[in-house]
């Protein structure tokens, strides 16, 4: 899977995080990369939004984790039967100012092996080997001040 946009100014950037809560599965784990000021926490917020979780959803930068607790309900088809899985928790890792293995110590393993969970982490080229293998790879890339180019692909 590849897909690239382009979005030209902040709100568009948090759009597409809108639009992907829409499109999840459960125990998702969606890896952020890019450069600082790319635009990793603008589209978290949207995905949160999407999610109906409520704010201020401050980046994780200093805190490393964020967590929110979710009601939100997905649809996943199985066996072609409609399923409704609840989402219960979601995680925001931001790993910019620590190594892969203090972000284990936060409980990663349990957390990712979660089903009922989701979650994003920011700055995962940084802890690349500690990140499953199904992650969802996005990358960030400043094109001018207001310009991201923004790559979903399913490795790093
Ligand atoms: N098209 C755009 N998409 C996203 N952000 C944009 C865009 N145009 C301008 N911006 C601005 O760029 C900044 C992006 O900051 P943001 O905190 O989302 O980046 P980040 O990748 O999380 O950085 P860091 O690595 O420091 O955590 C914000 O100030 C935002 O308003
Ligand atoms: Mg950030």
């Amino acid at each position: 899977m590849l897909k690239k946009f382009i979005t030209q100014k902040a709100r568009q950037t948090q759009k597409l995080g809108e639009l992907l809560a829409q499109e999840l599965t459960t125990g998702q784990v969606i890896c952020l990369s890019g450069d600082l000021g790319a635009g990793k926490t603008t589209f978290s917020q949207g995905f949160l939004k999407g999610l109906k979780i409520k704010g201020p959803h401050t980046s994780p930068t200093f805190v490393v984790i964020k967590h929110y607790k979710s009601k939100f309900s997905i649809f996943n088809f199985q066996f072609s039967k409609k399923q409704k899985t609840k989402i219960q928790n979601i995680y925001h890792f931001d790993a910019y100012r620590v190594k892969a293995k203090d972000i284990l110590d936060l409980g990663w393993e349990e957390i990712v092996n979660n089903k009922s969970n989701i979650v994003l982490v920011e700055w995962a080229e940084r802890i690349k080997k500690i990140i499953p293998p199904n992650a969802l790879w996005i990358n960030f890339q400043g094109l001018s001040q207001n310009e991201r180019k923004i790559t979903f692909q399913s490795h790093p």
